[in-house]
């Protein structure tokens, strides 16, 4: 039986805005070097303090994103991104979305709605540059992309956490956030959102409270800001007038792939394929057939003996693989079949 835990978020902000540091470095980002990214704030101290434990706010200036995407590139990836759609409330209360068409776009903006493209880095040369250079200071078994949000004046998604880390970059116009500074949970198999009116939510496989409104921080990003939510950080926001900005996604395996991964060549025998023989119903009673118990205990001494045959040094020789096969090459497809990654695109991000 699966555990249930309860966790409730009541912690308040803590020093983790690095507003107050020089902002006029004037250095453009466009690159993905990680030291311009996070500009003016030490890298270093970024991977100690902050990485999977806490968020940051990194005030920019407006040229740090010039030529990395606008509106007109969003636009053009509309056509060719992985998914694009629009957020709304469904009748009870949830968070949902419908998938649109590109000349849709207008329509939904004109009804104060988000529009979301996913996967917003193929084909975009800028996008692609900057993602293949970023990735290059991490090591995560996983798949960095970016999906863009165009917000009209208040839209914006609802409270909820993403089962990955996120880095926003502000492009055109202003959006304010409220988010934790540290995960509400820090074991997530999936994304969370809550719906409205509720304050307690039940999930197969934890319980969560909402977060206070007073604990979550609250900053208003412009062109040329970052903002880094490790994965668990519960967040919403919403536009001052009008809103463009990239969402960076950092998706990485889970001990289950690697897992996976590692055992499923191994059990890909004939003897593991075969059908189980069937029986006619009349002959069967409440023992188990010898025939199956034999069959049984001799594959689980095979898969007792595979699994104590693995080491910790051979899971992370495997998780190495994986994250050479997303360092070298571009891999949507191949990468989710050779190493089961969870998921591709996110479906509730912002
Ligand atoms: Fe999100």
């Amino acid at each position: 039986m699966a555990l249930r835990r309860t966790y409730s978020y009541t912690q308040s902000c803590d020093m983790t805005i690095a507003d107050e540091l020089d902002v006029e470095t004037g250095e453009s980002a466009v690159s993905g070097e990680l030291d311009a990214v996070l500009s003016p704030f030490d890298p270093e101290l970024f991977f100690a303090e902050y990485w999977n434990k806490k968020a940051l706010y990194i005030k920019g200036h407006p040229g740090k994103f010039a030529g990395l995407f606008d509106r007109e590139g969003f636009l053009r990836a509309s056509h060719k991104c992985a998914d694009l759609k629009v957020g709304y409330t469904d009748e009870n209360g949830w968070p949902a979305h419908f998938n649109i068409r590109p000349d849709q776009i207008p329509e939904m903006l004109g009804k104060g709605k988000t529009v979301c493209a996913s996967v917003v880095d193929l084909d975009e040369p800028a996008l692609t540059t900057f993602l293949k250079e970023y990735k290059k200071s991490f090591r995560v078994a996983g798949k960095f992309s970016f999906n863009s949000y165009l917000s009209p004046d208040r839209a914006g998604f609802g409270l909820h956490l993403d089962h990955h880390p996120v880095s926003i970059l502000q492009l055109e116009g202003q959006k304010r956030w409220w988010y934790s500074s540290e995960p509400g949970l820090k074991q997530v198999i999936s994304n969370v959102s809550f719906p409205v009116d509720r304050d307690v939510l039940k999930l197969p496989w934890v319980t969560v409270e909402r977060p206070a409104e007073a604990s979550l921080c609250e900053v208003v990003l412009s062109p040329g800001d970052v903002l880094y939510l490790p994965k668990g950080c519960w967040h919403r926001a919403q536009a001052i007038e009008y809103s463009l900005g990239l969402t960076l996604a950092m998706e990485s395996v889970s001990l289950l792939d690697l897992i996976q991964t590692a055992l499923l060549p191994k059990l890909n025998t004939v003897a593991f394929r075969d059908a189980l023989p069937g029986y006619p119903n009349s002959s069967l009673g409440a023992e188990m057939p010898v025939e199956l118990e034999e069959l049984f205990a001799s594959s689980l001494e095979q898969l007792r003996l595979l699994i104590e045959s693995f080491s910790p040094s051979e899971l992370y020789a495997i998780w190495n693989q994986v994250e050479a096969q997303v360092q070298n090459t571009r891999l949507r497809a191949e990468t989710r079949s050779a190493t089961n990654l969870r998921s591709v695109v996110s479906t509730q991000t912002s």
